[in-house]
């Protein structure tokens, strides 16, 4: 399976943070943004991965990311030349996509929870159709927005609706067959201007062939998107992590522990960072393993 990791967008709602700087290179405690959503397609065995981002932040993703080999996979990389929409991700990307299947991870979403890769696992198994994920959330007119009947079937999908009819909101984490450029190029442009990722899932839902999979409250899906959830997360991730003596999202780690590499090729991607804590930590990680 393909991965996608779009990472461009103008960032503005947290300007002037972001006026030189990706937002997903933003720092969420101790390491760039784009490394969770890179560790969770990681988790998913995804290891032919395209990052998309804007003209001028694609050198910098390039230069933290290089092509992957080190980590075990391979990442290349394609401009965006206008924030468009997300789902040109698939216009833009069908040459790398190949009629096959891929996940779609939006550069600014933060998953965390015990069974995610399962949860992940799960959506891979179909052949068929798209899998997307729902979350509750407060305030559901922010995001997608995903209603069910009493019989828990999918009612509805809306981007961003003034008055919302549930709390679930669809995250961005994409499953979906090889059809989906296909769909994609065959999008109108919405109202702002944009290809939506949620008319992209509707012409799966319209097709019968779209599921929705609610993330339980034992899952943490973290928002980024203000200065204020921005730092909620960093906070999260460096509570958990301070407790725990482990890392979260980390793409080195992830790939030893999907056996991507071995331990000696984890100890190699440390070399140069063991002033700090992160580098100190893969190394323990090696050292224990051999
Ligand atoms: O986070 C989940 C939500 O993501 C979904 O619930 C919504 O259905 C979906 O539309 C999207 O909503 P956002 O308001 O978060 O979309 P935003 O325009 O902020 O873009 C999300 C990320 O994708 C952001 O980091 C910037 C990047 N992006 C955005 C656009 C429009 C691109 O890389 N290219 C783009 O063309």
């Amino acid at each position: 399976m393909k991965g996608i990791i779009l990472a461009g967008g103008a960032g503005t709602r947290l300007h002037p943070m972001t006026k030189v700087v990706s937002k997903q290179l933003l720092p969420v405690y101790d390491k760039p943004m784009i490394y969770y959503p890179l560790t969770t397609l990681m988790l998913a065995g995804i290891k032919d991965i395209l990052l998309i981002s804007t003209p001028q932040d694609l050198q910098n993703f390039q230069t933290l990311l290089g092509d992957g080999s080190d980590i075990g996979i391979n990442i290349s990389y394609l401009e965006q030349p206008d924030p468009g929409g997300l789902a040109q991700a698939y216009t833009l990307g069908a040459d790398f996509v190949d009629n096959q299947p891929s996940a779609l991870i939006l550069g600014d979403n933060i998953f965390h929870g015990h069974g995610l890769s399962a949860l992940m696992g799960h959506a891979q198994r179909h052949a068929d159709g798209a899998s997307v994920f729902a979350y509750r959330v407060r305030d559901a007119s922010r995001y997608g927005v995903v209603s069910f009947d009493a019989a828990d079937k999918v009612q509805s999908l809306e981007e961003k609706p003034a008055n919302p009819r549930s709390n679930w909101a669809v995250t961005g984490l994409y499953f979906y067959d090889g059809k989906a450029p296909e769909y994609a190029a065959n999008l109108q442009p919405s109202a702002r201007g944009e290809l939506e990722i949620t008319d992209l899932n509707k012409k799966y839902l319209e097709a019968g062939n779209l599921r929705v999979e609610k993330m339980g409250r034992g899952f943490a899906w973290l928002d980024t998107g203000t200065p204020n959830s921005l730092s909620s997360a960093g906070e999260f991730i460096k509570t958990l992590a301070n407790r725990q003596g482990a890392q979260i999202g980390s793409p080195e780690e992830t790939a030893f522990h999907m056996d991507f590499i071995d331990a000696a090729q984890l100890a190699a991607c440390a070399k140069g960072m063991e002033n700090s804590d992160y580098g100190k930590y893969l190394i323990s990680i090696a050292n224990e393993a051999s």
